[in-house]
């Protein structure tokens, strides 16, 4: 079933674009922490996006995306009134919302528009909520007036020191936790080498770390076995198991190298669809 774009915002020119999408069944049963796969057209790759929001009144959708490879770059060409060829979803178990207190919820790149669904359940839930996002510049960070609209806070870290706190989003998540021994949960979305590193950073403290993994995806139902993942030392689907698992105990050296698997088939897909355009 196609599904119509009815907004598209350029966050960031030519890198990360932001769609709303009519898709009122997915949109009444969306749930924090679950995401989508998608394809462009008939013969599209499918694309796995989280969802970043979701309206049931408006029976709206909203993903964000970071423009990386063939499959992301011929999403890019569509705009407002275009269709979406499919659109499966909500798939994932949700996120699991408790009340704890204080959730510190970590967003690196683009994984910061996923946790903003996230902190959002958190924070009806009634907790507290700490919002730690980073960039490699002022001009990259996404959503920081979406989550300044309900977190408690929202402390900002860029690479070059253009806004908040120059270095990395652990730094400033160790200052936190050495400053406030009361936080119940962390979450962390973003790149895996950032992932990793948030749970390396909770593990002296002790303190419950949920990643969401952005592990391979093909079916997204549990039948292919594409997203497999190791945690606890036990092999997990991250499309039916997760995506959403404990950081502590996820095996972040093997899913990079599963991420980097097919990175010259995914190169060479590119550069192809690339001169294609250029010809056209
Ligand atoms: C549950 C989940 C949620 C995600 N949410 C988001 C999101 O909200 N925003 C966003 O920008 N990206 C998200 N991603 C990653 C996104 O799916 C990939 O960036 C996209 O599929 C890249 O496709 P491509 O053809 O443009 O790039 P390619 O050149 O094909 O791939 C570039 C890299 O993207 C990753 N990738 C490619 N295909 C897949 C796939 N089928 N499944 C998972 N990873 C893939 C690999 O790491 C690969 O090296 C998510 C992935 C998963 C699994
Ligand atoms: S994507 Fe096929 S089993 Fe998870």
């Amino acid at each position: 079933m196609s599904h119509r774009i009815l907004h598209k915002e350029q966050l960031i020119p030519g890198q990360t674009s932001k769609l709303v999408v009519d898709a009122p069944h997915i949109a009444a049963k969306a749930r924090p922490g679950n995401f989508v796969i998608l394809r462009v057209c008939d013969k599209g790759e499918r694309i796995p996006l989280t969802i970043a929001d979701a309206d049931p009144d408006a029976g709206t959708i909203t993903m964000v995306y970071l423009v990386l490879g063939k499959s992301t770059a011929l999403l890019e060409t569509l705009g407002e009134g275009d269709c979406i060829r499919d659109l499966c979803g909500p798939l994932g178990r949700a996120t699991r919302i408790e009340p704890c207190g204080t959730v510190v919820c970590v967003g690196g790149g683009t994984g910061v528009a996923a946790m903003h669904h996230i902190a959002k359940g958190h924070h009806r839930a009634g907790n507290r909520v700490v919002a730690v996002i980073g960039a490699r510049s002022a001009g990259l960070l996404l959503f920081e007036k979406e989550l300044s609209a309900f977190c408690d806070e929202v402390l900002v870290a860029t690479n070059d020191g253009s806004r908040g706190r120059q270095g990395l989003v652990t730094e400033v998540l160790r200052a936190r936790l050495e400053q406030d021994r009361a936080v119940g949960e962390i979450v962390a979305v973003g790149p895996v080498p950032m992932m990793a590193a948030v749970a390396e950073t909770t593990r002296p403290f002790g303190v419950r770390t949920t990643v969401s993994l952005n592990s391979i995806m093909l079916d997204g139902i549990g039948m292919c076995g594409a997203c497999r993942v190791t945690v606890a030392g036990g092999t997990r689907f991250a499309c039916v198991d997760g995506p959403e698992f404990d950081g502590h105990e996820v095996d972040f050296v093997e899913l990079a190298q599963r991420l980097a698997a097919f990175k010259d088939m995914e190169r060479a897909a590119h550069d192809h669809y690339c001169r294609c355009q250029a010809d056209a």
